[in-house]
């Protein structure tokens, strides 16, 4: 089996690292302190080809796959979680479900400025009493012909007031079950949408998630996506994908606080020796490292069994799982090995620990992807190593 990365991810690996160290590291303290919105670092985001990386370049993206993605995604996170996260989201859950499921038109009007940077979008299916339970949606998409009229509110919704486009989950048909909602493009500027306060989060502090809520909002049946009924099916395949991305980013959360971990241990000297020569320390960084690279291996693998075009939904529901629980366990050792001082926000491991929180969370919680996987297990879909698959394929 190659381990080894292609010239060209490793040029992706290249550029996202000295971004993140360059653009983004300055000014990351205060904008989680004071919840600011990256606006100027999206932007450069976005003309750097970092919102539509997979999307075929015709559509406006930059036509790479999965694994560059991943690598991205794994640096950004390493230095900026909330960037992290409007990326994901934009690159995943929004161009990867429109250049998959969306009509021509719909990726001609959407997702070519989506993929660009130009605009961001959101992806729109919690609600206040549909999380985890996500078929149990009480938004509706009442069918009046030629349009449909949305009302509802959608809850913890990433880029909610910064999005332009969301694609919007919504019932047309309670008795149908699952099988009746609809995913619907929605506007941010359509009449009937409003954006609820911003919420005041424990991490990625300056990623933008609101309520939104739709009061008779009249959307085109042109807007939605695939056949009716579609809307289920396409919120569980988008975020199949979904979940490498914040896979990538929990791993990348995970290796941020584990270098910084390791300088530390190196420079900070107790008893007579830098830290690191002391078994107490030199143990934990033994695991994180070893922990980390497993994560790294799972997350890797999930992304190249997507760009094979093989079934990833168990192998990214894993890759979630376990770099998400690598990420919190990883940040607390590095907040412990620098004592006192990861307890400040300057040396920045407190943040990364306060950001690892939500990679147990959204996109599925660590719940959830035990549910998925466990689920395939009893369904007798053993899990396939990806080498046996890949000979077969
Ligand atoms: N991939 C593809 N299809 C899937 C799927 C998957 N991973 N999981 C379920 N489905 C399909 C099933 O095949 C079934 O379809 P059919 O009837 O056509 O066969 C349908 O979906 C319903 O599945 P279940 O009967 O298993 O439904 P359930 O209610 O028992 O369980 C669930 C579904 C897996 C628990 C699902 O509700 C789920 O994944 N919940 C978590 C929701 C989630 O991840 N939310 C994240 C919000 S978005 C977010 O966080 C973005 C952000 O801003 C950062």
């Amino acid at each position: 089996m190659d381990f080894t990365l292609t010239e060209d991810q490793q040029a992706v690996k290249e550029a996202a690292r000295d971004f993140a160290q360059n653009e983004l590291l300055p000014g990351v303290i205060d904008r989680d302190r004071d919840m600011i919105y990256p606006t100027d670092q999206v932007k450069m985001m976005g003309e750097m080809g970092f919102l539509g990386m997979m999307v075929d370049p015709k559509y406006g993206g930059g036509g790479m796959d999965t694994v560059s993605y991943v690598l991205a995604m794994e640096e950004i996170s390493k230095v900026d979680a909330s960037c992290s996260v409007i990326m994901s989201v934009n690159n995943s859950l929004v161009c990867w479900g429109l250049e998959k499921f969306g009509s021509e038109a719909q990726k001609q009007k959407y997702l070519v400025p989506l993929a660009k940077g130009e605009i961001i979008g959101a992806f729109c299916l919690s609600e206040p009493e549909a999380g985890s339970d996500a078929t149990s949606q009480r938004t509706t998409a009442e069918d009046k012909g030629d349009h449909y009229l949305v009302n509802g509110t959608k809850n913890w919704i990433t880029n909610g007031n910064k999005a332009s486009v969301q694609l919007v989950m919504a019932h047309s048909n309670r008795e149908l079950k699952h099988k009746g909602i609809n995913c619907l493009i929605i506007e941010k500027g359509f009449e009937g949408v409003s954006i609820g306060a911003k919420e005041d989060k424990l991490g990625i502090r300056a990623s933008d998630t609101h309520s939104i809520m739709y009061n008779d909002v009249k959307v085109s049946k042109e807007n939605r996506i695939g056949d009716e009924g579609f809307g289920f099916t396409f919120a569980m395949t988008t975020l199949n994908g979904g979940r490498i991305g914040i896979a990538a980013q929990a791993l990348g959360i995970a290796a941020g606080a584990y270098e910084l971990a390791l300088k530390y241990a190196q420079e900070r000297t107790t008893f007579g020796k830098p830290i690191i020569k002391h078994q107490a320390i030199g143990f934990k960084l033994a695991d994180m490292a070893t922990e980390i690279e497993a994560a790294r291996l799972l997350v890797y693998r999930a992304a190249r069994m997507k760009d094979l075009g093989m079934d990833f939904s168990t192998a990214a529901a894993m890759a979630k799982l376990y770099a998400s629980e690598t990420a919190m366990r990883a940040t607390i050792e590095a907040v412990q090995i620098h004592g006192g001082y990861g307890y400040v926000k300057e040396y920045h491991v407190e943040r990364l620990m306060r950001d690892a929180k939500i990679t147990q969370i959204y996109e599925g919680t660590s719940e959830i992807q035990r549910l998925v996987i466990s689920r395939a297990l009893l369904k007798g879909e053993l899990y396939q190593p990806m080498v046996a698959s890949t000979n077969n394929a």
